[in-house]
């Protein structure tokens, strides 16, 4: 086993209080730290630059000469990844914004509670290794391959992609269903795009965003003077589209009277403008998107039968995220790609755990619902992976994971760090993660690395097993069903 795991963590502590450090010093030796001290942050920076670099550093705010502010920057160029926790007697909103905002891991308040300082040190040091962890990630597509912005090789998606694919060589018109945020306007483009109507216009039209009394207005246009505020003729979206395609996004919000002159456009490929009297010719490709239930609408007579059978001539059925599971970590890497493109992070990882958690979660809000998650958790992520920790934590106690395992782990230091710490495995919901699936994957990423698996698979479960344990090697032996002997040798090893 590597020197790593039996060095015990590295801390400085940079503070011109001779007592505070004396004190802090005391508390984190005491649970196993080995602590060195600087009495300024010149000093401290010194240290620093003659290396090796401390795995964490507490760092004062308010010292004499120095400030902790000015000296945590030049820590941070001397080593960018240096985990710093800033003391502050002053809890003041612009000292907590400066730190975070310098890169600190977070900051802590003078007087001091031990417990809290302890715990700290330890998420700290925890973060720290699992960033280390996650080591070669390797992103499960490129998204310069995604250009149409539809990521899915799910059997389900499979079957969408295929009907795009039959439907775009022909006019027909295609209903789109699925919850929200499952894509619809994703396929309606991409409908359009490999049509051969894409050189012209491609419209859409929020059914539901839209004020009864304006829509017919918005869609087909209107004559000047047709209504109070009509002061000029305007000309429709239909119109506008001529050779082109219109989707009509949440149609299941459109009034009975709008329904009706739809039906024309689609059965005669006629307008007229609110206030006209000339009949206009368009051709127009309709598309069409609901989340609502258009049968039980028609049956509630709220919903035009004839209408809904004259869109429904194709149906696309949007699967929820939650039946395709496994194009999860394929639409994550997606969105971080994009975000690293648009140079709204830097965060292209997601450490294995936190994978997990994101598979595992239902998603009511479906893709989009994701989308947002992973930017939330970029921004928050303090390294170059999103870990647990930085996931929102309605979403891993929807998973089931204690909240405990994402905030301040209860375990003794020694326990945790710098051992790689096992998040216990959620309660399965699903899609359910079986023995046979995990094994799957664990013989996949150990396939992907390097030398022969069995050792490597052994070293994984030795860790696992201690750090379960709490260290203790006799308990970690009879679980492993080895002899204390065996298991020193190969702690040894
Ligand atoms: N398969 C996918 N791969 C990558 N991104 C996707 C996928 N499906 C949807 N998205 C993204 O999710 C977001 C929501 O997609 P879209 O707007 O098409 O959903 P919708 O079904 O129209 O939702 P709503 O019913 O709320 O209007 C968009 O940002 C879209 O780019
Ligand atoms: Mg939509």
């Amino acid at each position: 086993m590597s020197d790593a795991v039996v060095k015990p963590p590295t801390i400085l502590v940079i503070d011109d209080d001779t007592e505070i450090r004396y004190s802090l010093a005391r508390v984190l030796s005491s649970h196993g730290y080995q602590v060195t001290e600087a009495p300024s942050g010149e000093q401290g920076i010194a240290t620093v630059k003659a290396g090796p670099h401390p795995d964490l550093i507490f760092l004062d705010v308010r010292m004499s000469g120095m400030s902790g502010i000015e000296a945590l920057q030049h820590i941070r160029s001397v080593n960018p990844k240096q985990l710093v926790v800033l003391m502050t007697a002053f809890g003041t909103a612009q000292t907590a914004i400066e730190a975070m905002k310098y890169g600190a891991f977070d900051y802590v308040m003078k007087p001091f509670d031990p417990a809290k300082v302890l715990a700290l040190a330890q998420n700290a040091l925890k973060a720290h290794a699992d960033l280390r962890a996650v080591g070669d990630y390797k992103p499960t597509i490129n998204a310069d391959d995604y250009r149409e912005g539809i990521v899915g090789s799910s059997g389900v998606m499979q079957d969408v992609f295929k009907v795009i694919g039959q439907v775009t060589a022909s006019d027909v018109t295609v209903m789109i269903t699925g919850e929200s945020g499952t894509g619809k306007e994703l396929v309606a483009r991409s409908i359009w795009k490999h049509s051969h109507r894409s050189t012209k216009a491609f419209i859409a039209v929020n059914c539901a965003a839209i004020p009864d009394n304006l829509i017919e207005s918005e869609l087909f246009g209107h004559e000047k003077g047709s209504f109070t505020g009509a002061t000029v003729q305007r000309i429709g979206k239909f119109e506008l589209c001529d050779k082109g395609t219109i989707f009509l996004d949440e149609i299941g919000d459109m009034a009975l009277a709008t329904q009706t002159k739809i039906l024309r456009v689609l059965q005669q490929g006629e307008i007229q403008r609110v206030g006209g009297t000339e009949t206009i010719r368009v051709d127009v490709r309709i598309l069409a998107a609901t989340n609502k239930d258009l049968e039980a609408m028609v049956k509630a007579k709220t919903f035009r039968e004839d209408l809904y059978y004259r869109l429904n001539v194709v149906r696309i059925r949007m699967p929820a995220l939650r039946e395709r599971g496994d194009d999860i970590p394929q639409i994550v890497d997606f969105c971080l790609q994009n975000l690293v493109k648009q140079r709204k992070t830097r965060v292209s990882k997601v450490s294995p755990e936190a994978m997990a958690v994101l598979t595992r979660h239902t998603w009511p809000g479906n893709v989009r619902e994701l989308e947002n998650v992973v930017y939330r958790s970029a921004v928050i992520a303090q390294g170059d992976a999103i870990l647990v920790k930085d996931l929102p934590i309605e979403i891993c106690e929807a998973v089931g994971l204690p909240v405990s395992a994402v905030a301040a782990p209860a375990v003794p230091p020694e326990a945790v760090v710098p051992t790689p710490v096992v998040i216990p495995l959620p309660a399965p919901v699903a899609p359910a993660l079986t023995l046979d699936s995990a094994l799957d994957f664990v013989f996949a990423e150990l396939a992907a690395g390097d030398g022969p698996l069995l050792p490597r698979l052994e070293h994984e479960m030795v860790v696992r097993a201690l750090a379960a344990d709490g260290g203790d090697e006799a308990k970690a032996a009879k679980r492993l069903g080895l002899t204390k002997a065996v298991l020193q040798k190969k702690v040894k090893e």
